[in-house]
């Protein structure tokens, strides 16, 4: 083991899978062929994956589901989702079509901003600080013109840079508080470089204005971006809600919003909630070749910045009319990044007729709007367990390796009764065992 932790990077790719297979599996072999199975037989595409990270050893595979029929402001869109967990396309699907004959979506880009910010420590008199802040503010400006002068020929680039005073929090502590725009770029690299600019002139230009106790501790982006925010809505007379002959539509619609309420007022029913939400969105995200991570904790710090965790989305009946929203922050991008470099990306961007960013904000919002009225519309009706489980029936007869005849019984068994796990495998035994 000692001698495998040196320079293991070194090691082509067989021998870095023949060190793993070798090192943790009982089956060396069978652990390489797994492996195996997921390589690329296109070297070309599997050059480029191996280069998106570090000590590739294989794929890791996801499907990639479509969603048609979604209109978003009167414009028809077929949404590609990658994800694991089944309902999750099945669902978009039937939302895409419910609001398609009732409107459709509609969006509204809320903000664009993006934020950056460099932390710093000063022991100083502030008054003096302010000053030389105003003094060194023009050159945070100018000395960054390398960096941003194709930002700004695509019509964006810095908007401000403020100086916080957060001593009260933590002692001597400040920020350059930057603002930005970022257009069709997520703009994380454009972001940080920026920011160590800033950093390098705040601490260069300080000794010359008599200050020598800044200390710079870091600089980077915040994937906080509560003025990056789109809105999704749907709304319809409540009458028209009644599309199934079992639903109600009024007593649909006030369970519907007591729901969303709900959510609103209760983290533990709110985290789900937009666990919902965030279904439609981190698939669409990631068929794009967006960082859904970055997206995860933009949407869960908004999802609490008054102070208690709450709903993303929101519900009302006024006037016999019932309005769903949600006002999400995305900061996106649709070029650089892997959206010219990973072929399926790619082809998602292009069935969606290569959006601008702020498209597929819109676009993306609507997938987590869509998701989240498919929960809440199984929630409050039949519950989610029947849809769920008849979707991940055929995981179980997977895991199961049911034959194809033995999955077509399964199926038929089980189209008017409940399926439960235990159930299925136990039907399965009984059909073996005949
Ligand atoms: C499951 O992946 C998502 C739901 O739990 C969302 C919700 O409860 O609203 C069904």
């Amino acid at each position: 083991m000692t001698q495998n932790k040196i320079g293991f990077s070194k090691l082509t790719k067989e021998e870095k899978i023949d060190w793993i297979a070798q090192t943790y599996f009982a089956n060396p072999t069978q652990a390489k062929n797994i492996l195996l199975q997921y390589w690329n037989q296109n070297t070309d595409i599997q050059k480029l994956h191996d280069e998106f990270i570090e000590n590739t050893i294989t794929n890791f595979y996801l499907p990639l589901g479509v969603a048609p029929n979604f209109t978003i402001n009167g414009k028809n869109y077929t949404i590609p989702f990658a994800i694991e967990e089944s309902s999750v396309v099945a669902a978009a699907s039937k939302a895409a079509k419910f609001w398609g004959s009732r409107g459709g979506f509609k969006t509204t880009i809320l903000g664009t901003e993006k934020i950056g910010q460099v932390h710093f420590l000063y022991e100083g008199d502030k008054a003096k600080l302010t000053e030389y802040f105003q003094f060194v503010k023009p050159f945070l400006l100018s000395e960054t013109e390398g960096i941003t002068k194709n930002m700004q020929k695509r019509g964006g680039g810095i908007s401000d840079i403020v100086l916080v005073d957060k001593t009260a929090e933590l002692e001597n502590y400040y920020q350059l508080h930057a603002t930005f725009q970022t257009k069709d770029s997520m703009g994380a690299n454009f972001i940080n470089s920026c920011l160590e600019q800033f950093a390098k002139t705040l601490k260069d230009k300080s000794e010359d204005f008599g200050i020598t106790s800044i200390q710079i501790v870091m600089s980077i982006l915040s994937n906080f971006v509560p003025n990056c925010v789109v809105r999704a809505e749907v709304s319809c007379p409540v009458s028209e809600l009644n599309e199934d002959k079992n639903i109600i539509a009024e007593e649909f619609a006030q369970k519907f919003v007591t729901a969303v309420k709900i959510a609103e007022v209760e983290p533990y029913r709110a985290v789900t909630h937009n666990k919902g939400i965030m279904n439609g969105i981190d698939a669409v995200v990631l068929a794009t070749g967006n960082d859904f991570r970055a997206i995860e904790a933009g949407v869960h710090a908004y999802a609490s910045k008054d102070g208690k965790y709450t709903s993303l989305s929101h519900a009302k009946i006024e006037n016999g009319i019932f309005s769903f929203w949600l006002d999400v922050p995305l900061a996106l991008g649709t070029v650089g990044g892997l959206t010219n470099l990973h072929p399926l990306v790619k082809f998602s961007l292009e069935m969606l007729g290569n959006p601008s960013a702020t498209e597929l904000m819109e676009i993306i919002a609507v997938a987590g709007l869509a998701q989240n009225f498919a929960a809440l519309r199984s929630l409050t009706t039949s519950g989610i367990q029947q849809g769920h489980m008849k979707m991940h029936l055929n995981n179980i007869l997977n895991q199961h390796q049911a034959t194809k005849e033995e999955k077509q019984q399964v199926i038929a068994h089980f189209e008017s009764k409940t399926v439960s796990h235990n159930l299925v495998v136990d039907y399965l035994e009984s059909l073996r065992k005949k």
